[in-house]
């Protein structure tokens, strides 16, 4: 089970970026955090970042035939791209959104996400742990598939 992580703009400053929001946890925190899970439940993974949405388009490409599942936290990205909505489409694989905040109780123009449609499910607010959350559903969603084979 290899499954691909994905984070959008901005996150790579978890810590110093509004704390009252994110915390004060920074993003190595969470990449160690991620690791840690990881090991534990024996999935393979890679983290990817990046502040451009091209770049995030092309990563999911690249999942195709490389990756079984993607977590995506496509950041300000999830109100607003298409094309990473598209990206998830096209590539197929199974997918879940997170948010560390609760985007529903922010700012309206957060309530709506282009990425859900391409997603399994949504977890939001829940912070780091939204992240294993997703990553272990992916890992028990491949296995119900397999043995639905
Ligand atoms: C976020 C929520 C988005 O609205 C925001 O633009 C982010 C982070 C979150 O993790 O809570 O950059 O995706």
């Amino acid at each position: 089970m290899k499954i691909l992580v994905i984070n959008g703009p901005n996150l790579n400053l978890l810590g110093l970026r509004e704390p009252d929001i994110y915390g004060t946890e920074s993003y190595q925190a969470l990449l160690d955090s991620i690791d840690e899970t990881c090991r534990k439940a024996e999935i393979e993974y890679e983290v990817f970042q990046s502040n451009h949405e091209g770049a995030l388009v092309d990563k999911i490409q690249e999942a195709y035939g490389n990756f079984d599942g993607i977590v995506i936290n496509p950041a300000a990205y999830t109100h607003t791209s298409v094309a990473i909505l598209d990206a998830l489409k096209a590539v197929g694989l199974p997918a879940v959104e997170v948010h560390l905040s609760d985007i529903n109780r922010r700012e309206s123009f957060r309530k709506f996400s282009y990425i859900s449609a391409a997603c399994l499910k949504t977890i939001a607010g829940k912070g780091f742990a939204g992240y294993w959350e997703a990553l272990l559903f992916l890992k028990e969603y491949e296995r119900k598939s397999r043995h639905d084979l």
